[in-house]
């Protein structure tokens, strides 16, 4: 797992370098992230040293001091896109308040911003720090939001007071991580067909039909499914995307190409999630040679092509299966007609035509339409955490499919 470790000024940043070490024996990669403050309190070399990773400082400059540049003012962005796990230890009364209220001041607040990682917090400060209640309610928001808190140590302080404040012991830290980390591999043993994309249909050898599709809602799918340890078999159209860390990709032109591989990787797989754009309709015939210009209108026939997801559904077994519809009119009663002729469990329905939705965007605005009468309306969110969604569903239903097997093995 990339943990990045965060480590803000107190007087405990020095267990920080135990906590790289203790990390990286776990099989973890560690990249450290250091406040200002703690800078004053261990030096970076220390952590770079024990890492073998550059530390990461300042915002706006290289951690040399050197002039700011275009790479390092986005590199919390790229940052947050390899951390696993965001750590915070030890974590301040000031860094608690200002990840509460969403202060971007520097690297490591920025960076908790802009990750969408779990995060686990261990606080160290003054008893009487730890106690205030501003701290506690910062403490308690972020808890609401899912943060895990390892409950600091009561014992003598370094200011010389005693009660709690002091950083947990690293035992504790790596429990807490390793919990965490757990919760996040709800998908393990699991493997998960994926599609994506659009598909080509040739009309001659030099055009062909096609859609708006770019593919990153389904790699976006893949990414979160393999993060949360499936396996993941990627069938992907034509795209500008790099394969997911993990995910193993199968490329296909066209939605008879796409039928075969799903269908010939089908029998391996537990779940498959289909949001590829498969063409409806295909050209009767492919011309062998470029068809001439003429003043005459052009008249090509098409015919249906299979549909991919009805053919899935039809070898379901125990399989959870996933559709999607792409629509730009009556989205949830379509929906919900998809959800029933082509029997799936769930069908995750976008208003292609909605701001911030649909072909090409980062973003998506979906409603989950589930088997069990379930319907989630989901705000305009990262295609990303839709795809996060859609596994904590796929999650939710698979448990339902399931429990009729295992009550009859109770019988
Ligand atoms: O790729 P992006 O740019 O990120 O855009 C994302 C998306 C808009 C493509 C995606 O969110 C989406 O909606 N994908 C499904 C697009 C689509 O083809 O929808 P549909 O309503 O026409 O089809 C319904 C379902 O049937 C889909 O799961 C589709 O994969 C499947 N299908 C369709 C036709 C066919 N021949 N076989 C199929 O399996």
């Amino acid at each position: 797992m990339r943990i990045t470790l965060g480590v803000s000024g107190g007087v405990a940043a020095y267990k920080a370098a135990e906590l790289v070490r203790r990390l990286q024996q776990e099989g973890h990669t560690v990249q450290v992230v250091m406040t200002r403050a703690a800078r004053e309190f261990v030096t970076p070399l220390t952590f770079a040293a024990l890492s073998g990773q550059k530390v990461i400082t300042d915002l706006f400059s290289d951690s040399s001091g050197g002039e700011a540049n275009l790479e390092s003012a986005i590199e919390h962005i790229a940052v947050a896109q390899r951390t696993d796990l965001l750590l915070i230890a030890p974590a301040t009364a000031d860094i608690i308040a200002k990840l509460a209220r969403g202060v971007a001041d520097e690297f490591l607040t920025t960076l908790y911003l802009a990750s969408t990682a779990p995060v686990v917090v261990a606080p160290a400060m003054n008893v009487n720090m730890w106690n205030h209640a501003a701290t506690q309610e910062n403490v308690e928001t972020l808890r609401r939001r899912g943060v895990k808190i390892v409950q600091p140590d009561e014992g003598y302080l370094a200011c010389g007071m005693t009660g709690p404040g002091r950083l947990a012991g690293i035992e504790e830290i790596l429990a807490a991580v390793g919990d965490v980390a757990k919760a996040q591999r709800d998908l393990e043993g699991e493997t998960i067909l994926v599609s994506a994309g659009p598909t080509w249909e040739d009309l001659d050898p030099v055009r062909f039909i096609s859609n708006r599709s770019s593919g990153k809602m389904g790699y976006a799918v893949a990414e979160a499914a393999a993060k949360r340890g499936a396996k993941v078999i990627l069938i992907s159209g034509p795209v500008n995307l790099e394969t997911p860390a993990g995910v193993e990709r199968m490329d296909v032109r066209t939605a008879q190409e796409m039928h075969r591989a799903i269908m010939e990787r089908l029998p391996g797989a537990s779940m498959a999630i289909l949001a590829a754009a498969v063409a409806d309709y295909r050209p009767v015939e492919r011309a062998t040679e470029k068809i001439k210009k003429s003043a005459r209108p052009l008249t090509i026939s098409f015919e249906p092509t299979t549909d991919i997801l009805a053919d899935v559904t039809m070898n379901k077994g125990r399989k959870v299966v996933v559709g999607f519809a792409a629509e730009t009119d009556h989205v949830a009663e379509n929906a919900r007609k998809k959800l029933v002729s082509k029997n799936a469990d769930l069908i995750v329905a976008n208003d292609v035509t909605a701001e911030g939705a649909g072909f090409d965007r980062d973003t998506n605005v979906v409603t989950l339409f589930s088997r069990d009468g379930r319907d989630l309306a989901l705000p305009k969110m990262s295609k990303g955490e839709v795809a996060q969604r859609i596994l904590d569903e796929v999650i939710r239903l698979r448990v339902a499919l399931q429990a009729p097997a295992a009550r009859r093995s109770n019988v």
